[in-house]
C-alpha cells in the first residue's frame, strides 16, 4: 500500500483504489467486498453510499493506516465484529469485544419465542426473564428492549463479559435490566428471586463438544472458548441449567434453550424426564432444530 502524502496530509490511494485494493488482499474470504467495505465504512465514518458515490476522494492518512492494519488482521481470520467493535442483534447495535460471544442472527429465534410465550402469560404480578449466560447481554437487552414492564435478570460467569453487557445497558439505557457475575444459578440463592421466582428463563449457553471440528474455524478461533464448549458431549450446562430450574421457575413457568441443530432430540428427553410439559422446539430459518420450550407444570 503506498505511504506517500498529498499536501493535505492524505495518502495517495483514493477510496475506489482503497476498495480495490483491500477486495484484493481478502479475495480467499467469501466476504471480501462486503468485508473491505464494512471496515472501510468504519474507519472513515461514513456510510457504503457515500464511499460509492465519492470513490476519487483521498481519505486522511491516520485513516488509511488504520485501515491496513485492520485489513490486515482480517486476512488473519479476526472476526469484523471484533475490528469494529460492534454487532447489530434484534437491531440493537451492541458493542462487542473478544470477551464476549458475537451475537448470531440464529439466537434471534429465542427473543422470538420468548415474546411469543410472554404474551401467553399476561399475570397480575411483576414478570421476570431469568437470561443465563448472557455475554454481551444481547439476549437480556432484546428481552428488555420488548418487555418494558418485565423484570430481566443477566447472569453470567465471566465477570469482562458482564462489563461488556453493561456497556451496552448504558448505551441502550434499558433501566429494567441487571447483570449478576456468577455460576448460572449460584449467585441468585439466598436473594429475593428464590421466593419470588422468574416466569422465564432464557439461555444460549456453551453446547458444543470438545472435539468439534468446527472450533478449528472462522470467527469461532477467535471467541472465548467458556461461551462455546461444554463437556458431557456438549450437554453439561444444558443439563445444568433444567436442572437448576426448578428452584427458581414459577409453577407454570417456561424455560427455552438453545442448542446445537443435532442436539434438539436430546435435550426433549431431558426436559421431559425433569418434570415439564408442553415441550416443542423451533427451527431457524435454515429449518434446523436450534430452539426448545418447555413449562414446569409444578
Ligand atoms: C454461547 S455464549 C451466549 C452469549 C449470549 N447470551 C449470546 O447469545 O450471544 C454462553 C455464555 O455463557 C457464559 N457461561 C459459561 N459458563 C457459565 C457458567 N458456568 N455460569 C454462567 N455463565 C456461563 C459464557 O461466559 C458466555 O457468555
Amino acid at each position: 500500500m503506498s505511504t506517500s502524502r498529498s499536501p493535505g496530509d492524505l495518502v495517495l490511494m483514493t477510496i475506489d483504489q482503497l476498495l480495490i485494493w483491500s477486495r484484493r488482499e481478502l479475495a480467499s474470504s467469501d466476504s471480501a467486498s462486503i468485508d473491505a467495505n464494512t471496515l472501510l465504512c468504519f474507519v472513515t465514518g461514513k456510510n457504503t453510499a457515500f464511499l460509492y458515490a465519492h470513490g476519487e476522494e483521498f481519505i486522511r492518512q491516520f485513516e488509511a493506516a488504520t485501515f491496513e492494519n485492520l485489513v490486515n488482521l482480517r486476512k488473519k481470520g479476526h472476526p469484523i465484529a471484533y475490528l469494529t467493535g460492534s454487532r447489530e442483534f434484534w437491531s440493537l447495535d451492541l458493542t462487542v469485544n473478544e470477551d464476549v460471544l458475537i451475537p448470531r442472527h440464529d439466537t434471534e429465534l429465542i427473543v422470538e419465542t420468548l415474546l411469543s410465550v410472554s404474551e401467553s402469560l399476561g399475570g397480575t404480578h411483576l414478570s421476570r426473564v431469568l437470561d443465563l449466560g448472557t455475554g454481551s447481554g444481547a439476549i437480556a437487552l432484546a428481552a428488555a428492549s420488548e418487555l418494558p414492564n418485565w423484570e430481566i435478570v443477566g447472569v453470567d460467569i465471566s465477570q469482562a463479559a458482564l462489563r461488556v453487557a453493561e456497556v451496552n445497558q448504558r448505551k441502550l439505557a434499558l433501566a429494567n435490566v441487571q447483570f449478576v457475575q456468577g455460576c448460572w444459578y449460584q449467585p441468585l440463592k439466598g436473594t429475593c428471586y428464590e421466593q419470588s421466582k422468574f416466569d422465564i428463563i432464557i439461555s444460549n449457553p456453551p453446547y458444543i463438544r470438545k472435539d468439534d471440528i468446527h472450533l478449528d474455524r472462522g470467527d469461532v478461533r477467535f471467541e472465548p472458548i467458556m461461551a462455546l464448549v461444554s463437556d458431557e458431549e456438549g450437554y453439561a450446562d444444558l443439563k445444568k441449567i433444567i436442572y437448576g430450574s426448578a428452584e427458581f421457575l414459577s409453577p407454570n413457568g417456561w424455560i427455552i434453550l438453545e442448542h446445537g441443530f443435532d442436539q434438539a432430540k436430546e435435550v426433549r428427553r431431558i426436559l421431559l424426564d425433569s418434570g415439564f410439559d408442553s415441550i416443542q422446539t423451533h427451527r431457524d430459518l435454515g429449518g434446523n432444530e436450534r430452539v426448545t420450550k418447555g413449562r414446569t407444570s409444578v
